[in-house]
């Protein structure tokens, strides 16, 4: 840096601590040097999130949020605005892919434990920001107000009937006795300002919590414990450069994935823009099968499973909240999978591949023998949770390596 750089950094430090930050969030952020895959799908979130809020300025600029014009000004952007049609797509496909991230990210914490102590507050915020992120995609999908736009909130709305006050607050959420204009007008509202500044607040708190108590990693060692005469962990290396530029590969490949879908599969075959959506909202006209968007495939799955509509809306309530104790129901003495017991192990992997049957379950039509999966994949989904402060009791762990295995 040269003279006169140091003279500018050194004014703004003695205001800002510019630097300070820059040094304890990057470059002497020490992350262990094992880190795999699975550690790719954090900065993948932190990407599409900032797609999804440069795309969707833009199509703000151009998006009529009323009863009368959506429809018409999103088929707009799609051919008259000059590349409205990419804008849109990004936005579209970006939902997807950044719930893919996001799941994906969720499972890894999962497998290597990183929601146990002392990283629950982590785990918190993430539930959190995962909260937020589905009623961010709910809304954004009301607004295009077509058909599944407008027959998606009618059931999703309409869940909110069950509890005390029922009918109150669904009128409250709409802002009318149906859903309308108004309707769209608040969520238009909440999508485009209120619910993204949550998120990114969220996300700040995410952070900042995981650097204060250090990345978890794939063999749930802790990496403080073995530091070197100038007090840097053995088995960590600095986030920048050795993180920075290894995630600009995962980065890089995953946008290759992510324009081959967005260029050439950009309805993703009806799961990410729904046919019905292609029709403008007609409430008088119910659309033969009402199914959700892929990604909230696997509560809507719970729900429907479950006859009784009450008790349907509180076991779908409760798939939800079980994750947010997760930390506390995990009392295994290790953290990642690697070192569990085999009935542990082979939970995990079926837990995983549960939920994704839960998901595809959620967006098919519910037949019977669909219905009778769905009730046996639900029964999978909470019996994890049971199982999980039942398996110290009767299930041995290995021993926990000293020192993170691989990354040399
Ligand atoms: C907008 C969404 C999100 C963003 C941008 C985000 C970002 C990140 C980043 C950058 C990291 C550090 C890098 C990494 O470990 O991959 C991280 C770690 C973590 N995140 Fe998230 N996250 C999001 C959502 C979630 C959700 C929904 C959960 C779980 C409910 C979650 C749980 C965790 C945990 C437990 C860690 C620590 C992992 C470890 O040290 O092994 N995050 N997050």
């Amino acid at each position: 840096m040269s003279q006169n750089t140091n003279k500018i950094m050194a004014w703004i430090d003695d205001r800002l601590p510019v630097t300070q930050t820059y040094e304890k969030h990057m470059s002497k952020y020490y992350a262990p040097k094992n880190f795999n895959f699975w550690y790719f799908f954090g900065v993948l979130s932190m990407l599409m999130l900032v797609n999804q809020i440069l795309t969707g300025i833009w199509l703000t600029m151009q998006f009529t949020p009323s009863a009368e014009a959506a429809f018409a000004s999103v088929e707009y952007i799609m051919r008259d605005v000059e590349w409205g049609w990419l804008i849109r797509y990004m936005h579209s496909t970006g939902a997807t892919f950044f719930f893919v991230a996001v799941y994906l990210h969720m499972m890894r914490a999962i497998l290597y434990g990183s929601y146990q102590k002392p990283r629950e507050l982590i785990w918190i915020f993430g539930m959190l920001i995962y909260l937020a992120l589905m009623a961010e995609a709910f809304m954004g999908y009301v607004l295009p107000w077509g058909q599944m736009s407008y027959w998606g909130a009618q059931v999703i709305i309409s869940l909110f009937s069950v509890m005390p006050y029922g009918d109150l607050l669904t009128e409250w959420i709409r802002g009318d006795f149906l859903i309308s204009g108004a309707t769209l007008n608040r969520f238009f509202a909440l999508h485009v300002v209120a619910v993204p500044l949550v998120i990114v607040a969220l996300v700040v708190m995410h952070l900042l919590a995981l650097h204060e108590v250090g990345s978890n990693n794939p063999d749930g060692v802790d990496i403080k414990k073995h530091k070197d005469e100038n007090g840097k962990p053995l088995d960590g290396i600095p986030f920048h450069p050795y993180y920075t530029v290894h995630d600009l590969v995962g980065i890089v490949v995953f946008l290759m994935v992510f324009c081959t879908v967005l260029f050439f599969f950009p309805e993703g075959n009806g799961f990410m823009l729904e046919y019905a959506n292609f029709e403008p909202a007609n409430g008088l006209k119910t659309p033969e099968h009402i199914a959700p968007v892929w990604y909230f495939g696997a509560f809507y799955a719970i729900l429907r499973a479950v006859p009784d509509k009450l008790l349907g809306v509180i076991a779908m309530g409760a798939a939800i909240a079980v994750l947010f104790v997760l930390p506390w129901l995990d009392r295994s003495p290790v953290r990642s999978w690697r070192y569990k017991g085999i009935v542990s192990r082979i939970y995990i992997v079926i837990f995983g591949f549960n939920f994704a049957l839960l998901t595809w379950l959620g967006t098919q039509p519910a037949t019977e023998l669909l219905t009778l999966i769905a009730q046996i994949a639900s029964v999978i989904y909470f019996g994890y949770f049971a199982f999980l402060p039942l398996a110290p009791k009767f299930e041995k762990t290995k021993p926990v390596p000293e020192r993170v295995t691989g990354g040399h």
